[in-house]
């Protein structure tokens, strides 16, 4: 893992642990996604910090992996508004395309779906997150759109 680049970081920040987030942030994308415990550790020690104090950011923010994800991060915003106007029947129609369940990844690693709380975009729901690009408002006739796009661009 790039210490150097963690180091450079921890700078911009008044205090180490203010610097953990984006840390962990870095940490993810140069291990494919997600954080194995070796990050975490990594992570701590680049920052002088407890491996505990490290882990305890990364298992709250749900936009950091503590397991593997697939190659796609497909996440669908299930909260009130967007159930409002149809967010389960878009999550079914991602279930059905993808053939995993809410929470899964596809046996070929390709892709992770996950039902998510509120994305903030609630004034055009439903919201749907494709690899941290918001699509919106997305309806179940255009799931399958979204999944050719995606699995042609692989
Ligand atoms: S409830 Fe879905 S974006 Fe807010």
């Amino acid at each position: 893992m790039n210490l150097d680049a963690i180091a450079a970081i921890a700078t911009e920040y008044p205090e180490r642990q203010s610097a953990i987030l984006p840390a962990l942030r870095l940490a993810q994308e140069e291990h494919g996604g997600w954080l194995p415990p070796e990050a975490i550790r990594e992570v701590a020690d680049a920052l002088d910090l407890a491996p505990a104090q490290v882990e305890a950011v990364a298992s709250f923010y749900d936009m950091l992996h503590l397991a593997p994800v697939g190659k796609h991060m497909v996440e669908v915003c299930t909260n009130l508004s967007c159930a409002l106007v149809g967010a389960q029947q878009v999550l079914q129609a991602f279930e059905e395309q993808l053939g995993v369940a809410p929470g899964e990844t596809s046996e070929d690693g390709r892709f992770t779906l996950r039902a998510i709380e509120c994305a903030g975009g609630c004034g055009r729901a439903v919201v749907v997150v494709v690899d941290e690009r918001y699509r919106e408002p997305v309806r179940p006739e255009d799931v399958p759109g979204i999944v050719e796009e995606l699995k042609r661009g692989d």
